[in-house]
C-alpha cells in the first residue's frame, strides 16, 4: 500500500467517471468517515481567518472539487461562507459538467468550474491563474504524483494573496506499519459496517479484498504526515500544521 520510492505517477483521472460521478454522494457516504465534520472544520477555519484579516468577500479555489452535490466541500462552503466566490477545479470533465449543472440554480454567479489536472504543470491556467484568499481541497491531493508534489505546493503558495491560507483534507498513512495496518482496518470497517447494515456485505475479509482491488484502480499516492508537511512547509509558508485527523485523513493548514 505504501509507496515511498519517488516513482508514483499519481491518481488515475479516468477513475472519476460514469457511476462514480452519478452515484457520488451515496458512495462517499459509505466511504468517508466524518466527512461532514471535516467540512465543518474547513468552513470554521475560513470564517476564523476572514474575521482575523477582515476579508468580506473571500475568493476561494477548491482543488479536486468533485460534482458539487450536497455531500461535497464546495456545496458546504457556498452555504457556510455566504459572501464568498468559489472556483472549482477538477481533472474529470464529467465531474465539472455535473458541478456546473448542480450548483447553477442555487449559487449562480458565485461559482465557476474548470477542468484542469493538478498533475500537469499547466494546471494553473484560465480563471485559476490569479491569486485567491483561500485555496482549499478535500480528499483529492493524495492523487498528486511524486514528481508534482513539491512544485504543486509552491504553486499553491504563489497563487495565494499576501495573507492567503491553504486548507486541505488529504489522505495519509502512518510511518509505522503496525499502526498503518490498524488505521486502514478501521477505514475498511467503517464501510463494511455501512454495507452490512444495508445487507450488502457479510464477511469482512472478502469485503476488504474486493474493496482493495477496486480502490487500487484509483491509484492513491499514500504518503506519511511528515512527507505532506515537509512538502507544504518547503513551499515557503510561515507555518503549516495538521489541525484535525480521522485515521487515514487529516486537515493540513498552512499560512503565509
Ligand atoms: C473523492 S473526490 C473529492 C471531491 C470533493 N472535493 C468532495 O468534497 O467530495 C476526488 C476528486 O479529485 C479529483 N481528481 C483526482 N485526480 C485529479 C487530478 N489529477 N487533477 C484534478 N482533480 C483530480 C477527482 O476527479 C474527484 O472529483
Amino acid at each position: 500500500m505504501s509507496t515511498n520510492n519517488g516513482s508514483h505517477t499519481g491518481g488515475d483521472k479516468n477513475f472519476w467517471r460514469n457511476k462514480r460521478v452519478d452515484n457520488y454522494d451515496a458512495i462517499q457516504t459509505i466511504l468517508s468517515e466524518k466527512k461532514a465534520v471535516e467540512q465543518e472544520n474547513i468552513a470554521r477555519i475560513i470564517n476564523y481567518f476572514c474575521d482575523l484579516y477582515q476579508i468580506d468577500n473571500p475568493s476561494i479555489l477548491d482543488i479536486g472539487c468533485g460534482p458539487g452535490t450536497p455531500i461535497t466541500l464546495t456545496r458546504y462552503i457556498l452555504e457556510k461562507v455566504p459572501e464568498c466566490s468559489l472556483v472549482g477545479a477538477d481533472g474529470s470533465e464529467e465531474m465539472i459538467a455535473k458541478f456546473n449543472d448542480t450548483l447553477s440554480s442555487a449559487y449562480g454567479g458565485r461559482f465557476s468550474g474548470l477542468v484542469s489536472d493538478f498533475n500537469s504543470d499547466r494546471f494553473w491556467e484560465h480563471e485559476i491563474n490569479r491569486k485567491f484568499d483561500f485555496v482549499i481541497s478535500s480528499s483529492a491531493l493524495h492523487y498528486l504524483s511524486d514528481q508534482r508534489r513539491k512544485p504543486f505546493f509552491r504553486e499553491v503558495y504563489e497563487h495565494l494573496s499576501d495573507r492567503g491560507v491553504f486548507i486541505a483534507g488529504i489522505g495519509l498513512r502512518a510511518d509505522n506499519h503496525t499502526i498503518e495496518e490498524m488505521e486502514q482496518t478501521f477505514r475498511f470497517e467503517f464501510t463494511f459496517n455501512k454495507m452490512k447494515e444495508a445487507g450488502r456485505a457479510t464477511n469482512f475479509t472478502d469485503f476488504r479484498h474486493s474493496a482493495e482491488t477496486k480502490e487500487a484502480q484509483a491509484k492513491i499516492n499514500w504518503q506519511s504526515s511528515d512527507v505532506w508537511l515537509s512538502s507544504i512547509r518547503d513551499a515557503g509558508f510561515s507555518g503549516a500544521e495538521i489541525v484535525w485527523q480521522v485515521w487515514v485523513r487529516s486537515i493540513f493548514l498552512a499560512v503565509k
